[in-house]
């Protein structure tokens, strides 16, 4: 849709104007920007940048100051660029790093006429479990997200008062955590409790856990990633979708402060990607993975949501065994191949590794078992067998998915002979 609005192209200007002559609906949210102040926009010739850009350019904005390190030299960002000018806008690059103080305030420093607004969406990744995560590991995920905050939020004291927003690209997993991004998860984290204060401060500040966004950014261009992802049960949402987001949070009032009883900074925060929709869909494709979060009491009302099915659909998260398993235990035949292969394609979701590579009879602890990951582990084998596997059982040296799986077979057996 935006591709159509956006293109030169007279064939797609006339099927912009059909679409629009009869569309009646009006935008649900109303972001508006001004055409005279500048908007700056770290990280913003990434991927959910550009996109992030060029929506505000089709609400009036004008006059646009990028930063990051790599400025113009990458080919997607120059051509972006110059789609802007070409439409008109005012378009600084400055290269730098936002850790880096002095490369912030030298990108501050050439913002034209008054301040309008920053998108704050620099982000490093380095995957590593935390029990062997390195010290640069570490800071290549938090510098760009902590340090470069801080960086900003000084950098730009001098003109708040010129400020609409302030916006930042936090994730779901500031909320949720993952085993393997401890480090980015962090990063989020932090800048999600750095809205709170800003908020507190009676500063502009928004931080929006963002869930997997599909067709544009990171994650976009790296397949392997998002596939980790959605089999780990989490659904994507797409670039239209995501705009929408920002723009309801771009639209919320700074403050509301209609209802006392309310914690009057919730509104610095805004958590996305945990559609309980999208997940009983792909539970229903047969992906096996449940986010970690479905254990966690604060998500008791989405499982609730699951639980109801308020689609329509039934509690696919309680489903328990498979059928055919549960028929193989009834009609008395071996069963041991069938649990083998379900705790296999369990872990290889938890491991993020193909199941034909996993070998079932190698020690756990070799492929980097840590309390983190025994944890989430250990309630699946409660959930699907109502079995509860010891801790230090899960964290011992020698113990393998095989061995878990002639557990877990004299567990059903026992279970179906008691009944
Ligand atoms: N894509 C998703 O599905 C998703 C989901 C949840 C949250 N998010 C958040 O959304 C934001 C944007 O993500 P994306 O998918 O658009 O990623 P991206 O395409 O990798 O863009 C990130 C940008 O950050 C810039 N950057 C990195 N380190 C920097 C530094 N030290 N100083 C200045 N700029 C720096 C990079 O440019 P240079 O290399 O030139 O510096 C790059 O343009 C991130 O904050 C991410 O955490 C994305």
């Amino acid at each position: 849709m935006w591709d159509l609005f956006n293109s030169e192209n007279k064939k797609h200007k006339r099927v912009w104007t059909k679409l629009t002559s009869k569309l009646v609906l009006p935008f649900k949210y109303s972001s508006s920007f001004n055409p005279e102040k500048t908007y700056l926009l770290i990280g913003c010739l990434g991927g959910l940048g550009r996109s992030m850009s060029k929506w505000i350019f089709t609400r009036g904005a004008r006059k646009f100051l990028f930063m990051g390190r790599s400025g113009l030299e990458r080919a997607v960002a120059r051509s972006f660029v110059g789609d802007l000018k070409a439409k008109g806008a005012e378009v600084t690059v400055v290269k730098g790093d936002v850790a880096n103080f002095s490369d912030v305030t030298n990108a501050v420093s050439q913002v034209n006429g008054p301040l309008g607004g920053v998108i704050q969406a620099a982000m490093g990744l380095s995957e590593s479990l935390f029990t062997s995560i390195t010290h640069q590991q570490w800071h290549t995920a938090v510098t760009p997200k902590v340090l470069g905050t801080w960086n900003v939020h000084n950098a730009i004291k001098d003109r708040e008062n010129e400020l609409d927003f302030f916006l930042m690209t936090s994730s779901i997993s500031g909320s949720v955590g993952v085993a393997t991004e401890t480090n980015y998860c962090a990063s989020n984290y932090f800048l999600d409790v750095f809205a709170r204060y800003r908020r507190s401060a009676g500063l502009p500040a928004k931080s929006i856990g963002l869930g997997m966004i599909s067709q544009t950014g990171y994650l976009h261009e790296h397949p392997d990633i998002q596939n980790g992802l959605t089999l780990k049960g989490v659904s994507a949402i797409d670039a239209d979708d995501f705009l929408q987001i920002i723009d309801a949070a771009l639209s919320a009032p700074l403050n509301d402060a209609s209802d006392p009883e309310l914690d009057q900074l919730c509104e610095s925060h805004m958590l996305t990607g945990l559609e309980p929709i999208g997940l009983n869909k792909l539970r229903q494709r047969g992906f096996e993975g449940i986010p970690a979060t479905f254990d966690d009491p604060r998500a008791a009302l989405l499982n609730d949501a699951l639980a109801g099915g308020s689609d329509g659909t039934s509690n696919v998260l309680a489903s328990g065994l498979p059928e055919d398993l549960m028929k193989a235990i009834q009609d008395g035949e071996p069963v041991f191949e069938s649990v083998l292969a379900l705790i296999a394609k369990q872990f290889s979701n938890f491991l993020l590794t193909p199941v034909d590579d996993l070998d079932t009879s190698k020690p756990l602890a070799g492929f980097g078992m840590d309390s983190m990951l025994a944890a989430a582990v250990r309630s699946w084998f409660y959930r699907k067998f109502k079995l509860d596997v010891a801790f230090m059982t899960l964290l011992s040296q020698t113990l393998s998915i095989r061995d878990l799986a002639n557990s877990v077979t004299e567990h059903v057996l026992k279970q179906s002979h008691e009944k």
